[in-house]
């Protein structure tokens, strides 16, 4: 039995995947073991290819390691990709009162907590808009909403900022880190190949190396909050973090 002191909001051990390749198998990710802590603010930064989706997909529960253990004590983590996942025939509102339904929120109480929602985005009277009304960035926010709307206390975020432009992403960054300080034990593990987003949002960064990807290492990052992408902290530690991922690039024969 674990102690309420150990208890991580996801623990990985020994991870393992790999998937048919050819007459083989090819190892996308070897012994991946990373433990996130209840409030804790994880990003995973890696090349492309290297296996982060894989990663979050397999702690979101989509599919099965080869080898290794994850465990996620509590309810099932809320996931946020790179395509918003909005049902285009719902409002923006009812985009989140379905979240809340299957979380077993009684009816009457759903139109306010969507409503609530919408507000803690910046989305306040949003309610009614369908989903071809809004921007890119507006609806990454009712994804946002929607994720926040289960109620769980992980959160698995895919790149899902990087389709949007250089300046919503970066409001959309100081929204992410505000809704994840006023949620108080949030915790959320966020995959991304941008480091200066990754050294911007993160408590921890850790480096994953590419085929297979492994940890190769990681960061504590105590710049604090709230950062921006610009500030000068913030550039010193991602060139250290980007000439480190260079090598784990090189190291493996890419570029
Ligand atoms: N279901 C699958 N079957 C076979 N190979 C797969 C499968 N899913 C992923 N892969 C392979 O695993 C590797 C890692 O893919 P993954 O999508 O996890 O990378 P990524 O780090 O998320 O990349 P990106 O930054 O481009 O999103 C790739 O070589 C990919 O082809
Ligand atoms: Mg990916």
């Amino acid at each position: 039995m674990s102690s309420v002191l150990t208890e991580a909001a996801v623990r990985i051990e020994h991870l393992t995947m790999s998937f048919p390749a050819g007459t083989g198998r090819q190892v996308v990710l070897n012994d991946i073991s990373l433990s996130v802590a209840p409030g804790e603010f994880v990003t995973v930064l890696g090349a492309s290819g290297c296996g982060k989706s894989t990663l979050l997909n397999l702690v979101a529960g989509l599919d099965r390691p080869t080898a290794g253990s994850i465990e996620i004590p509590g309810e099932r983590p809320a996931l946020m990709f790179q395509e918003h996942a909005l049902f285009p025939w719902l409002t923006a509102g009812q985009n989140i009162e379905l979240a809340l339904k299957l979380r077993g929120m009684a009816k009457g109480e759903r139109r306010a907590e969507a409503e609530r929602l919408l507000e803690l985005v910046r989305l306040g009277g949003a309610y009614g808009k369908r989903v071809h009304e809004l921007s890119g960035g507006m609806r990454q926010r009712v994804a946002l909403a929607r994720a926040l709307a289960q109620d769980s206390r992980l959160l698995l975020m895919d790149e899902p900022f990087a389709a949007l432009d250089a300046i919503t992403r970066d409001v959309l960054h100081d929204e992410l880190t505000r809704v994840w300080a006023a949620q108080g034990r949030l915790s959320v593990l966020f995959v991304t190949h941008n480091v200066r987003e990754a050294v911007r949002l993160a408590q921890r960064v850790v480096l994953l190396s590419s085929r297979p990807g492994r940890i190769a290492r990681e960061w504590t990052v105590d710049i604090p909050q709230p950062r921006r992408i610009e500030d000068a902290d913030v550039a010193e530690l991602s060139q250290e973090i980007t000439q480190q991922l260079r090598k784990e690039i090189s190291r493996h024969g890419r570029h």
